[in-house]
């Protein structure tokens, strides 16, 4: 799913509604959702996009509230993953959107997090290869022996395809860093980049496991804050690779 995938940003041709068992089959699959943290409580809300600011020509869109606790962002974009590569063998188009409002901003004393809008898509719309998507050369986001992995988890997907991820292989262990360009600022503003950039490292580390798992790769996690802003680089994970 990870070569299938795709942002759909505009919801074109679609493959008619969503039905119901499919509904089902989805709410049962974000109920056992995989979470980073399992101390940051989270709730997930199925909506039509008319309850939204999207204007996509999605269905409907996944709303994620959380605990605003350490590491509640990128908690978020590694479980959002999850459900955007299941969506993905459903033939659901998806599309994170992290400018999208709702009116309901709190659920249960959890605060909105960003929303991902779906909508059922012809197979053949998905992406056919995706060698050929926009990213950053593989080495600017990794350095080291690659894996077998480098070159698939570099097309994860991020805000304004920032791709905010580098990778050191030290040999018996990865250190995955938030990167954060001083300097010349891109379109979003600073804020947006630092709070956009946290799930895109959720995103990316859920599918550096995915990549890791494939290989036959075991490892031991290990999480870091990552609350300052003031690095090019912060620390965000580190896999001890057990060989
Ligand atoms: C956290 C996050 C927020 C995003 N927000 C938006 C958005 O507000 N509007 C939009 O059109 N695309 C949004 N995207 C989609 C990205 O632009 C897209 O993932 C990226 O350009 C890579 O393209 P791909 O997903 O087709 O591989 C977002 C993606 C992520 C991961």
């Amino acid at each position: 799913m990870i070569f299938k995938r795709k942002s759909f940003h505009l919801f074109r041709d679609r493959a008619g509604d969503l039905i119901e068992e499919q509904i089902c089959r989805l709410e049962n699959f974000i109920s056992q959702v995989k979470p980073l943290d399992p101390e940051i409580k989270t709730e997930i809300r199925i909506v039509s996009e008319s309850e939204t600011s999207c204007k996509r020509g999605a269905q409907y869109c996944i709303l994620f509230y959380s605990e605003k606790k350490k590491g509640y962002l990128r908690n978020i974009g590694y479980i959002g993953e999850q459900i955007e590569l299941y969506l993905a063998s459903e033939n659901v188009g998806s599309l994170w959107f992290g400018i999208g409002k709702t009116e309901q901003k709190q659920i249960n004393g959890l605060d909105y997090v960003i929303m991902i809008a779906i909508a059922s898509m012809p197979r053949e719309k998905f992406r056919k290869d995706m060698f050929k998507a926009k990213r950053k050369p593989l080495a600017e986001v990794w350095k080291g022996d690659d894996l077998g992995v480098a070159d698939i988890v570099r097309f994860a997907p991020s805000a304004c395809n920032t791709q905010p991820w580098y990778t050191e292989n030290e040999g018996n262990r990865l250190k995955v860093y938030r990167y954060k360009k001083t300097g010349k600022r891109g379109i979003m503003p600073a804020d947006m980049v630092a709070y956009y950039n946290r799930i895109d490292i959720g995103i990316y580390l859920f599918l550096l496991e995915v990549c890791l798992k494939h290989q036959n790769i075991m490892y031991d996690r290990q999480l870091f804050d990552d609350e300052t802003d003031d690095q090019e680089f912060s620390i965000s994970a580190q896999y001890v690779l057990r060989r």
